[in-house]
């Protein structure tokens, strides 16, 4: 495993949080700056939990109909899995802590493990949520923050040729 890039760790290297002060209590300073803080709890900034819901409510549904992405779920139903993607991500964001709460320490990788996550699967993963994240029309800013940790992520998650 790779300590380094274990995507469920800190949030992204973005900011004042790395001075050590706890992102969820900082606000922008000031409001004449026309576009979104860095520096503003990353959940609320982008509209809290609906967001959430809709982000992996539209993965979910490309994933239903993807032949190569939906056997590898092993439940029959998709709704549990795609609320404990959804809980993962609301925390990692800065929202509420339900999926530490309920599952524990992330250990994504590990999680991972008894699926084969291949480069192609990784593909397939990445194109639905690429659609997901489009559909929700973020401010640039925050829509690059978003993808560019997710991609990171499922980059990081490969664990079979
Ligand atoms: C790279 C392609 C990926 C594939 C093919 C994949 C596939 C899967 C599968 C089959 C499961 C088991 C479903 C279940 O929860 O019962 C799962 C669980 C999960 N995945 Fe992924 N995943 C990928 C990437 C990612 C990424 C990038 C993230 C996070 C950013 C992520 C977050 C999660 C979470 C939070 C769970 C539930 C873990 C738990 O609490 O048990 N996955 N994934």
């Amino acid at each position: 495993m790779n300590e380094q890039h274990d995507t469920g760790g800190s949030p992204p290297a973005a900011g004042p949080a790395h001075l050590g002060q706890p992102v969820a209590n900082l606000r922008p300073v000031g409001t004449h700056f026309d576009q979104p803080s860095y520096t503003e709890n990353f959940y609320s900034a982008v509209g809290g939990h609906p967001t959430f819901q809709k982000l992996v409510d539209v993965f979910y549904e490309a994933v239903a109909d993807d032949e190569l992405l939906r056997p590898m779920y092993p439940e029959e139903d998709l709704g549990p899995a795609k609320e404990r993607l959804r809980m993962f991500l609301e925390q990692y964001w800065g929202g509420p802590k339900t999926y530490g709460e309920t599952r524990g320490h992330p250990r994504l990788r590990m999680r991972h493990m008894p699926f084969e996550v291949t480069p192609q699967a990784r593909d397939r993963w990445l194109l639905h949520m690429r659609h997901a994240v489009e559909s929700l029309q973020l401010s640039p800013l925050h829509e690059s923050t978003l993808w560019d940790y997710l991609e990171r992520a499922a980059h990081s998650m490969v664990n079979s040729a």
